[in-house]
């Protein structure tokens, strides 16, 4: 699906359907609605008063020009009520007139206006950009294996601006929309492919080809550079698996910013999490393919930032690894070391995220980074806590809590945050080594965030928990289909573009 901008007039749009829109209330459509209602002889104004289409948020009304105009449909979008309008109802909008589109085996191309720029009050250009992503991350279809591939909606979609002096300022919106959908959609791709397909050097290759196209450094290390480095956690998750481990790094360096202190992304990027030797229940661990979401999220984010030429020094860290159970496993009882000479004691294999994350948080403090973000499908209590609505984030510094906190709000994908108790530490002492990687079930999302927090290095850090944030089993937000969500790509690249 490919979005393009115009100037002219909804009403003269010859394609297969024009989208426009209305708030919760309205009876007397104004601007593009109004003219195409009077186009249309009042049929909007019929439709309203027939009780059927109220303009609430996300809801959609079909009807056939039947050659009062030159489109063939008009679809009305409903954008709830005025004085609660903001981005995220606009990406609704935008995704909820996709989907309804893409139902139509006759539209393959449609023209839409942009949803809430007028009286919703919006930013032309952020306006722009909502409608983008939410047309494109509805668009999203998953890899698929099937001989017979299902219906693909429209295939391209032209955004109509009717004041000319505004066009740049919207198409600069619908390309930065564009990048960022793109990269979401590939965050997704990476967390649907399976564990046979995407294990840690397919994810390498993958990377450093999106790298090469969109012009970011990569870098990746194997087991016997981690080895030199004395990565002896991150290598005991490894050992049960025949796929190698991989640290993938990539580096965004716009020019005049060599010297300045990198933010730092770090992603989660067990490929396949059986839980090792303490190995988890059949039931349902197939989808522990998603438990590379984090690395997903954090490669998506420097495509979009590679993309959009964000103007500061951003690495991205996917550490990339199977837990397998095997003869070469790690064991319950392990004691191992890390690149940061402390030293930890396993109590579960399956409690491996921390484990990767500990090396991982020491091998970046190389770059003396002005921030650390960490992003882990960590603990499945972190679902229990706080569902799918937000992530728990954890944080040892009061600014870059804030700010990822505003990111959080501007994006709509939300973080909530948590406790990172000193008390927590008493439960994660270990008896033979400094830690053990468990602090049993009460408060395992806290006792979780502890453990890593011990293997940072002095710099401004925060955690966040995506545990049940990177999958979604049902369609209620028209923007994220069934399946992989992309969740952290967005908001790690509003985070960029503050800090
Ligand atoms: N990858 C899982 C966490 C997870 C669970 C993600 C469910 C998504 C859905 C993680 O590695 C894990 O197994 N965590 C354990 C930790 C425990 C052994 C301390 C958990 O949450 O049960
Ligand atoms: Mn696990
Ligand atoms: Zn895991």
């Amino acid at each position: 699906m490919q979005l393009t901008t115009t100037q002219g007039n909804i009403v003269e749009q010859s394609t297969d359907a024009i989208v426009v829109n209305l708030f919760e209330g309205i009876t007397e459509p104004g601007g593009a609605t109004g003219a195409v209602d009077r186009a249309l002889g009042g049929a909007i104004r019929r439709l309203i008063g027939s009780g059927d289409f109220t303009g609430e948020a996300g809801a959609t009304a079909l009807l056939y020009s039947q050659g009062a105009l030159p489109a063939e449909r008009v679809l009305v979008v409903g954008l709830g009520k005025q004085d609660q309008f903001d981005l995220k109802a606009a990406r609704k909008a935008a995704a909820s007139a996709h989907k309804a589109l893409s139902q139509l085996k006759g539209v393959r191309q449609y023209a839409t206006v942009i949803h809430g720029a007028g009286a919703g009050g919006l930013e032309p250009q952020a306006a722009a950009q909502a409608l983008a992503e939410g047309a494109l991350l509805a668009a999203y279809q998953a890899p698929n294996y099937k001989r017979e591939k299902p219906p693909a909606g429209p295939e391209s979609g032209v955004v109509v601006e009717f004041d000319g002096a505004q066009l740049d300022t919207i198409t600069a919106g619908v390309n930065a929309g564009q990048a960022i959908a793109t990269a979401v959609c590939h965050a997704r791709d990476y967390v649907s492919e399976p564990a046979n397909i995407l294990y840690p050097e397919a994810f390498a290759r993958r990377a450093r080809q999106m790298a090469e196209e969109v012009g970011l450094a990569c870098t990746v290390l194997g087991e016997a550079e981690m080895r030199e480095l004395g990565m002896g956690i991150l290598l005991a998750v490894s050992q049960g698996s025949a796929r190698e481990a991989q640290l993938i790094i990539l580096e965004h360096t716009p020019p005049g910013t060599e010297e300045q202190q990198p933010l730092v992304l770090v992603g989660k990027g067990i490929t396949f999490d059986t839980g090792g030797i303490s190995i988890k229940p059949w039931d349902g661990m197939w989808l522990m393919k998603d438990d590379m979401g984090g690395a997903a999220a954090v490669i998506g984010a420097l495509e979009a930032i590679a993309r959009l030429g964000i103007s500061r020094q951003v690495i991205g860290v996917a550490v990339c690894v199977e837990n397998m159970p095997d003869g070469n496993s790690f064991r319950p009882g392990d004691i191992l070391t890390g690149i940061t000479g402390k030293t930890c004691e396993i109590l579960s294999t399956d409690a491996e995220g921390r484990l990767v994350l500990a090396d991982a948080l020491g091998y970046v403090a190389r770059y003396s980074p002005a921030a650390v973000v960490d992003l882990a499908t960590l603990t499945g209590a972190i679902g229990v806590a706080l569902g799918p609505q937000a992530a728990g984030l954890f944080a040892n510094n009061d600014a870059l809590r804030e700010s990822l906190l505003a990111a959080a709000e501007k994006t709509g994908e939300r973080l909530w945050p948590m406790p990172l108790y000193e008390e927590y530490m008493e439960e994660i002492k270990g008896e033979m080594a400094e830690v053990k990687n468990s602090g049993g079930r009460m408060g395992g999302v806290g006792t979780s965030a502890k453990f890593i927090e011990h293997f940072t290095e002095g710099y401004p850090w925060a955690h966040l928990d995506i545990a049940a944030m990177v999958w979604t089993n049902n369609e209620r937000n028209p923007a994220t289909p069934k399946g992989a969500t992309g969740y952290g790509v967005r908001l790690l690249v509003e985070l960029a573009g503050q800090i």
